[in-house]
């Protein structure tokens, strides 16, 4: 695989919400954010409906939804409650991530290996329903083989512990982590899995995880609503594909 195919990128709206919500208020509009980074050029919008409604709510998911043209990617954790919103919603994916602590690995993904024939049968009526299925998981071989199992479509790779080792200017420790994300990728893709990572990347981190060959899809979100208050939340996507295509070699 070289690197000639452009690599798409979702954007996660999540802390627009976060933001209304402090207050209390109708604003910031997440819908408005959504139709501004799809107007910006994202490939897709990403929200994760919690649990506990901390940010995204019902109704935000549902006005998304129905607001962009381009695809949703619907976060949200493995519950009877989430699937029966997903299959009311019908995104064009779902990703189903950790939220409560028994559902965490050491390393901070879902933990599929541990959970395999639940999660199974979770995801069939929602691939049957034409999502796209999503394990957000870390780049242990374990995860990824059962993701591949259970008949997932997709991983999506928690650079997480990268990003905070970046940060951190543990140079040494990032690079080892980036190398197994590197290696996992492969292993998904060998496995049929399409890859995608996110999760605490940034303008200066980004780069690394872009190159990785088999990753097709970046979804980010924290650090582009943070900057948007500098540059404006247009700028900053542009910025950051800016980045990601450079890093292809683009
Ligand atoms: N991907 C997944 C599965 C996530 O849960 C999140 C955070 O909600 C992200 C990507 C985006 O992470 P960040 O907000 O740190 O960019």
């Amino acid at each position: 695989m070289t690197h000639s195919s452009p690599l798409r990128l979702g954007i996660n709206i999540d802390h627009v919400a976060t933001l209304r919500n402090a207050r209390g208020s109708v604003w910031p509009d997440p819908l408005r954010a959504a139709l501004l980074a799809q107007e910006a050029g994202a490939d897709g919008i990403t929200a994760h409906l919690r649990e506990d409604r901390r940010h995204i709510r019902d109704a935000d998911m549902a006005a998304i939804k129905a607001g962009i043209a381009i695809p949703l990617n619907f976060e949200c954790g493995a519950t009877d409650e989430m699937q029966a919103i997903c299959l009311a919603t019908r995104p064009h994916a779902v990703c189903l991530v950790p939220e409560r602590r028994e559902e965490r690995t050491t390393e901070g993904g879902l933990d599929v290996a541990g959970d395999e024939a639940r999660l199974k049968a979770f995801i069939a009526p929602l691939r049957d329903a034409g999502a796209r299925v999503s394990m957000f998981i870390s780049h242990d071989p374990r995860q990824i083989e059962a993701s591949a199992r259970i008949g997932a479509a997709v991983v999506e790779l928690h650079t997480g512990l990268y990003s905070d080792l970046h940060a951190e200017g543990r140079t040494d420790e990032a690079e080892t982590e980036l190398a197994a994300l590197y290696t996992g990728a492969a292993l998904a893709h060998s496995l049929g899995l399409e890859v995608h990572a996110g999760h605490g990347l940034t303008f200066d981190n980004v780069g690394p995880i872009a190159a990785i060959p088999q990753v097709q899809e970046l979804n980010i979100g924290h650090f582009l609503i943070g900057e948007a208050v500098f540059m404006g939340l247009g700028p900053a996507i542009a910025e950051m594909r800016r980045r990601m295509n450079a890093a292809r070699g683009l």
